[in-house]
């Protein structure tokens, strides 16, 4: 199958990427990291997420941050919403786009939401039902497709299964997600080519995380099955709560240089998000583990000129 010549860059920084870090982000840097984003090209921000406090502290302040954000026509503002509640507070903050999110995993579904994948599925049903009442775009995420932490290896078939249980909630999207980044390109292309017999291919996304350095690979794996959307972080931030020693989301410059270099058109522009990288790094601290990133940084401050 040829290679897609368009692809979605769904970027997932401002939740993905900032929603694991202890020290309490300002709400005021989150909304300058999204307008950024949104300035830089990116047809979807995924913004926040309407969770519980209690559970992930970080994304306390997600209404503020849906209040304060200057809104881009082109731009879809996601956010995440495990319950009715988190619904109606992303339908107030006037949302685009609501994420459900399960687990190919009953371990992790306990841990990251705490009840079985089928109670996710009955507590979905009435979230997606009031998305679609009130017109808005519907994501399901399904996270541990590749692997989990707790239970290690996942059947394929599990995955299907939940893939088969947000379609029927009507998601216009999916999101096959390696969660802790231990998938490789073989596991990634078994996972797609079953995923595909149950949902339209150019519905579906990769969201892979970078823990075994594995993301790009499965990217283009991915890419030479026909998806055309996957999930990236700027400056490969992030990591997950429940999920002990799994590292960032693939960064997002690293993956606009392999589409730039495959001459897939993304909509975005890799300069301006090297400087975003370099920006949200250095204002909380983190190092910006973006290789693309960092060599372009490194070039653009040697080719500056230098006093004698
Ligand atoms: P629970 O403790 O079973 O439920 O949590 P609860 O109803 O007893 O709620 C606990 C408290 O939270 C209560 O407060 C609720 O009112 C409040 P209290 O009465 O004790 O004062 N609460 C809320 N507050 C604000 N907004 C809400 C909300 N809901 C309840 N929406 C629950 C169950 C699902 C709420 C909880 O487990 C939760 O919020 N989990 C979210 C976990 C999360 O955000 N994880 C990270 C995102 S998923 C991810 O990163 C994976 C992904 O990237 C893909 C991948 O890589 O795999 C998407
Ligand atoms: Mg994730």
């Amino acid at each position: 199958m040829a290679i897609p010549q368009k692809v979605k860059i769904v970027e997932v920084g401002p939740r993905d990427g900032l929603q694991n870090e202890k020290e309490q982000v300002p709400t005021a840097l989150k909304i300058e990291l999204v307008n950024r984003l949104s300035a830089a090209g990116f047809p979807n921000v995924e913004t926040t997420s309407f969770v519980s406090p209690k559970w992930v502290p970080q994304m306390a302040d997600a209404a503020d941050v849906m209040a304060g954000i200057e809104r881009r026509a082109n731009t879809i503002y996601s956010v995440l919403t495990p319950n009715l509640r988190g619904f109606e507070a992303a339908l107030a903050a006037a949302a685009d786009e609501i994420v459900i999110f399960g687990a190919a995993s009953e371990a992790f579904s306990q841990k990251n939401i705490n009840c079985s994948i089928a109670e996710s599925i009955e507590r979905f049903a009435p979230v997606a039902h009031a998305a679609k009442e009130n017109g808005l775009r519907l994501r399901g995420s399904v996270s541990c497709s590749l692997g989990c932490p707790y239970q290690g290896e996942v059947p394929v078939a599990s995955v299907v299964d939940v893939v088969e249980r947000f379609a029927a909630l009507g998601c216009d999207e999916i999101d096959i997600a390696d969660t802790i980044g231990v998938g490789t390109p073989k596991r990634t292309k078994e996972v797609f080519a079953a995923v595909t017999q149950v949902f339209p291919r150019e519905r579906l996304s990769g969201h892979f995380h970078d823990t075994y350095g594995q993301a790009l690979a499965n990217i283009y794996a991915a890419l030479q099955d026909g998806i055309a959307i996957f999930h990236a972080s700027v400056a490969g931030l992030g990591g997950c709560p429940y999920a002990k020693g799994a590292t960032g989301n693939v960064a997002t410059e690293d993956v606009l240089y392999l589409m730039d270099g495959l001459g897939i058109e993304t909509g975005v522009d890799l300069a301006q998000v090297v400087g975003i990288g370099d920006f949200i790094s250095t204002s909380i601290g983190r190092p910006n583990v973006s290789r693309a990133g960092k060599a372009l940084l490194a070039k653009a401050r040697s080719d500056q000129p230098r006093c004698a």
